[in-house]
């Protein structure tokens, strides 16, 4: 019996880290997605700490025409930036498409705040995909501005989506802060 209670104990041992390590990154038992869009890389980071953070995969939103800083320069009307923020209908093309999102229940979609909201290319994301029965949580990073209006807009694109309010992250926000943000949203 002893000899039965040792055995029992070792597997008990090796089998426990595994056994957390599958509860830390299955968050209620669902398959996650983080997608990205960060033209000069602080959204990056957060997006890569969320996805170690909640075991979700990682898929970065690239543009198919590349951001150059000019692009990005916000005291310039003529900038590609402003002109595309100022025409609600702008939809800059996407490089790559997300594999198999069906397999996803929830997506986290991070980017950076664009003129108080999500840059056009969100807009495109989300009209690209079939987002029946899946939560979508956005997240952003910006110099100050809070995550506004994006959610409600996103949601009015992907009307199948459960699109969520989301939250704005500072560039340093921790792995722990995200994960226990995460998990209030599921
Ligand atoms: C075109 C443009 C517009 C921006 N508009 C805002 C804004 O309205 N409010 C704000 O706080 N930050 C604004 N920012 C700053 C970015 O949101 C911030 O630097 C963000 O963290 C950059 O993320 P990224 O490195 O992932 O691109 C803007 C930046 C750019 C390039």
């Amino acid at each position: 019996m002893k000899k039965l209670l040792s055995a029992f104990l070792t597997v008990l041992t090796f089998l426990t880290p595994f056994q957390t390590k599958a509860e830390e990154t299955n968050m209620s038992g669902k398959k996650m997605l983080v997608a990205y869009f960060s033209a000069s890389g602080v959204t990056a980071g957060v997006a890569n700490r969320l996805s170690e953070a909640v075991g979700a995969d990682l898929f970065e939103i690239k543009p198919a025409q590349v951001y150059t800083d000019a692009d990005l320069d916000w005291t310039d009307k003529q900038s590609r930036s402003t002109v595309e923020m100022n025409d609600r209908n702008s939809r800059p093309a996407i490089a790559s498409k997300v594999e198999n999102i069906a397999q996803y229940d929830v997506v986290f979609v991070g980017f950076p705040i664009w003129w108080y909201r999500e840059p056009s290319i969100i807009d495109t994301f989300m009209e690209a995909y079939d987002f029946s029965g899946k939560t979508v949580v956005p997240f952003a990073t910006s110099g100050v501005s809070p995550i506004g209006e994006s959610g409600k807009n996103m949601q009015a694109l992907a009307p199948k989506a459960k699109v969520l309010e989301g939250k704005r992250f500072p560039a340093g926000v921790s792995a722990e802060d995200l994960k226990k943000w995460a998990a209030e949203q599921l």
